[in-house]
């Protein structure tokens, strides 16, 4: 029987390198595929320890290219996608959404196109695996929780750039009987995360002694899931998920982004033997996101039930290892707050 092909897309980004480390190592059955654009979010440095495994391979590619998505499906003949690669960040969407209209929205459907071109004599085995986000549900005010079955009802830019790609991925599936699985994640902290979101961001200001830019009074909540949490969780639904189902992802763990800064801070002071209390003194309250979701809360009962998941870590453990990393890895975050991050640091800050 020839090996299973499992193309996945964004994997030099945060979540994918875990994705791709989890796949390589534990399916080496299967060739993986990474196919990633490598912008300022991507980088190889993340999947350095599996770049000579046998059962993996790199493809430098652009999905809003409808063309070299097609050439590489014809080529290659992947018989699964786990889809991560898009524009992730939420400060970046306001400031320019048309980069997420095309990655996040053209870029999926060129792949389902491929897809669909690729598999069309035969969908048996095949699968397009969508991972998505739970912002695509709204910001929760009154309590309760996202519920796979929540209306969607997007809010930024990014948000609603994902919710376009879920509904095309669902619309490929009720038309052209794709095979699709779909999942929505709560947010993800831990290694090789990009400095330009809350919790790296954090560290590395602290680190270098530089203000923390609380943005509002630093009341909106969100659900921590440990990233490498978040590729187990993927795993599990890419092999036992339900074909056209859709599987929400989240720690039941909430915090106010204050509390969750005040941790940082005091796991801070102890690894760098600073007295009690002097990272908190960073925290500057600036202007706040401009539509900002108050809440965002998972309930994980299904992928929990049906598939058994549930997260390794608490979130203490989590955050320690996850500042160990930082600190141990200073290198990795010299190099990429190099070059264009300080023009993207000031623009963002400097004005706020
Ligand atoms: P990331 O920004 O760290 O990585 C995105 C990757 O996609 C990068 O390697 C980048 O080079 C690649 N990419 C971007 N545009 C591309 C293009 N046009 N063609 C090919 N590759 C391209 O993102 P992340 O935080 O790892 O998120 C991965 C996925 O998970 C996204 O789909 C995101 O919506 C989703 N998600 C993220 C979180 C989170 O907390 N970070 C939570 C839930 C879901
Ligand atoms: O919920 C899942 C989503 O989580 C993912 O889909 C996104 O890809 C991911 O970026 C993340 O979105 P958030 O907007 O929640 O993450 P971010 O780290 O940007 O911000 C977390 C919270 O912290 C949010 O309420 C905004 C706030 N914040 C963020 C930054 C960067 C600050 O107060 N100051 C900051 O400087």
């Amino acid at each position: 029987m020839s090996r299973r092909k499992v193309l996945i897309t964004g994997g030099a980004g945060f979540i994918g390198s875990h994705v791709v480390r989890l796949f390589v190592n534990k399916y080496t059955e299967y060739d993986i595929y990474n196919l990633d654009k490598l912008t300022y979010a991507g980088n190889l440095e993340n999947i350095l320890d599996v770049e000579n495994a046998t059962n993996y391979h790199f493809i430098k590619a652009d999905i809003v290219d409808a063309n070299e998505v097609n050439n590489l499906f014809e080529k290659y003949q992947f018989d699964a996608v786990v889809h991560l690669a898009a524009e992730s960040h939420v400060d970046r969407s306001i400031s320019n959404p048309m980069e997420f209209v095309m990655t996040n929205i053209v870029g999926t459907v060129n792949l389902l196109n491929a897809a669909k071109t690729c598999w069309k004599n035969d969908t048996k085995d095949k699968l397009f695996y969508h991972v998505s986000t739970d912002e695509v549900y709204g910001s929760l005010h009154d309590g309760g929780f996202f519920l796979e079955t929540t209306s969607y009802d997007p809010q930024s830019p990014y948000s609603a750039s994902k919710a376009a790609s879920d509904h095309f991925v669902r619309a490929y599936h009720n038309t052209y009987k794709i095979p699709v699985v779909l999942s929505n994640c709560s947010n993800n902290y831990g290694p090789n995360q990009f400095p330009e979101k809350l919790i790296p961001l954090f560290i590395n200001n602290i680190r270098n002694n530089k203000p923390l830019p609380v943005y509002g009074k630093g009341e909106n909540v969100r659900d921590w899931l440990y990233v490498v949490d978040h590729a187990r969780a993927i795993d599990e639904v890419f092999h036992k998920g339900k074909i056209g189902d859709t599987y929400n992802i989240g720690g039941f763990n909430e915090w106010t982004n204050l509390d969750l800064i005040k941790v940082v801070c005091k796991a801070m002071d102890k690894k760098l033997g600073r007295e009690v209390g002097e990272s908190e003194k960073l925290i500057t309250y600036v202007t706040d996101r401009a539509g900002h979701d108050l809440r965002y809360a998972i309930d994980a009962n299904k992928i929990m039930k049906e598939l058994g998941w549930e997260p390794s870590l608490q979130f203490e453990e989590g955050i320690e290892k996850t500042i160990d990393w930082y600190m141990e890895n200073q290198k990795w975050m010299d190099e990429v707050t190099n070059g264009d991050y300080q023009k993207y640091y000031d623009k963002m800050y400097l004005k706020r």
